[in-house]
């Protein structure tokens, strides 16, 4: 008896086009969802202030692979190399387990409902307006993708050595522009970095041997002190002045030299950036306005793939067609 019938069947079953994303999404299934989500959020905020930093970062690193649909947020299989040792995961992403308390309050509620990449959206959003930034109203609808992959990660995921211009480039191929690009690189307002992410630019910028002149010279004397050669790698600095609050304070210290990563500096050495750059140092209005516009904008991205709602955002739900599909069908 031939299995390929019943396969087929269920691939057409489950190969859903990207459903259209709306606000309000869960408000009959799940009227209590954005509720849930806020209150894990503060708790986790209290707990550790860094932790909401973390959890904004998963958006942008689940939404460029291959679409906002939690597949960052899958754990390695024996058949499945996930996104979470991907080259700018591993030993930096951060805060999973925020996300599971997120999905285990949900599922006492609406069991079976609420999708880890809406819950990813939401989240976001939270971090940001708990954090003094924007409040936004989120479009959901999004399903949980069966797989992930850490090659795409690996060649999507921009390194901290960017510049400017490659990472133009990089948003434009979704859809986003220069400006989406500066505001949304506002997030490192809140946050911290590895002094793994910077040691190229304060002791071999380029392969120049030398440091990156862009740096401040005060500025460079206290990464210096920070991340010395031959040091901790994994010591943590914060992103900009003010690593708590989400204002326009990254937007200044780029202007001054004080940007951590190259990819946050560049944005003020080029002077298509530039341009944006100077536009919310001088008005937080306009950063958060063209922030809450990038994150929708992000948040939109979409892989058409069959998806499903995961009831462990660690692990896709095993269906019939997974099975088959991985037996090699
Ligand atoms: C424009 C290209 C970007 C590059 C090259 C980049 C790169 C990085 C790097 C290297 C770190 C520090 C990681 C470490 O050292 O362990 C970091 C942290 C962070 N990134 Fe980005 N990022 C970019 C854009 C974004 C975007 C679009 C978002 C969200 C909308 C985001 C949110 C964050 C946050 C919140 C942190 C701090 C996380 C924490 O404290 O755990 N980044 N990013
Ligand atoms: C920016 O980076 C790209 C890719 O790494 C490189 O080819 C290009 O020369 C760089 N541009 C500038 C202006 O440094
Ligand atoms: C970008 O927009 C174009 C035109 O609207 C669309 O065809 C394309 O799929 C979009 N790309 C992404 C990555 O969303
Ligand atoms: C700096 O980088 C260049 C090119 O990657 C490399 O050849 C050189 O050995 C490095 N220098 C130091 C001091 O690490
Ligand atoms: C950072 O810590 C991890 C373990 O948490 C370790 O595997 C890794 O080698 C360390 N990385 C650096 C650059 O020191």
């Amino acid at each position: 008896m031939s299995l390929l019938p019943l396969v087929l069947l269920l691939l057409l079953i489950t190969m859903a086009v990207a459903t259209p994303l709306r606000p309000g999404f869960y408000s009959k299934t799940c009227p209590e969802a954005e509720f849930i989500v806020r209150d894990v959020m503060i708790k986790a905020m209290i707990r550790e202030p860094r932790s909401v930093a973390s959890v904004m970062r998963f958006q942008f690193h689940d939404c460029f692979v291959n679409g906002c649909d939690a597949s960052l947020l899958l754990d390695d299989t024996p058949t499945m190399l996930g996104e979470k040792l991907a080259l700018s995961n591993i030993n930096s992403l951060r805060s999973f387990e925020v996300i599971d308390e997120i999905k285990e309050a949900l599922e006492k509620v609406c069991p079976g409902t609420v999708s880890c990449a809406d819950i990813i959206i939401m989240a976001s959003r939270d971090a940001v307006s708990l954090s003094g930034g924007p409040n936004w109203e989120v479009k959901l609808g999004r399903e949980d993708s069966l797989t992930a992959s850490q090659e795409d990660s690996d060649s999507i995921m921009p390194s901290p050595r960017a510049n400017a211009s490659f990472l133009i480039d990089l948003f434009a191929k979704f859809n986003l522009s220069v400006k989406d690009l500066v505001a949304l690189s506002g997030s490192h307002s809140i946050g911290q970095g590895r002094c793994f992410s910077i040691m190229f630019r304060l002791y071999n910028q380029s392969g120049s041997g030398k440091p990156d002149p862009t740096i401040e010279p005060k500025f460079r004397e206290k990464l210096d002190r920070l991340c010395p050669l031959g040091g901790d790698e994994n010591v943590t600095v914060d992103l900009d002045a003010t690593p708590q609050i989400f204002d326009n304070q990254y937007f200044k210290d780029l202007a001054a030299g004080r940007g951590f990563l190259n990819s946050d500096e560049t944005l003020y050495t080029n002077p298509e950036t530039r341009e944006y750059v100077c536009l919310f140092k001088e008005n937080q209005g306009e950063f958060f306005k063209a922030f809450a516009e990038g994150m929708i904008k992000m948040g939109d991205l979409q892989s058409g793939r069959a998806g499903e709602i995961r009831s462990n955002c660690r692990v896709a739900n095993g269906r019939p067609v997974d099975i088959l599909l991985e037996s090699g069908l």
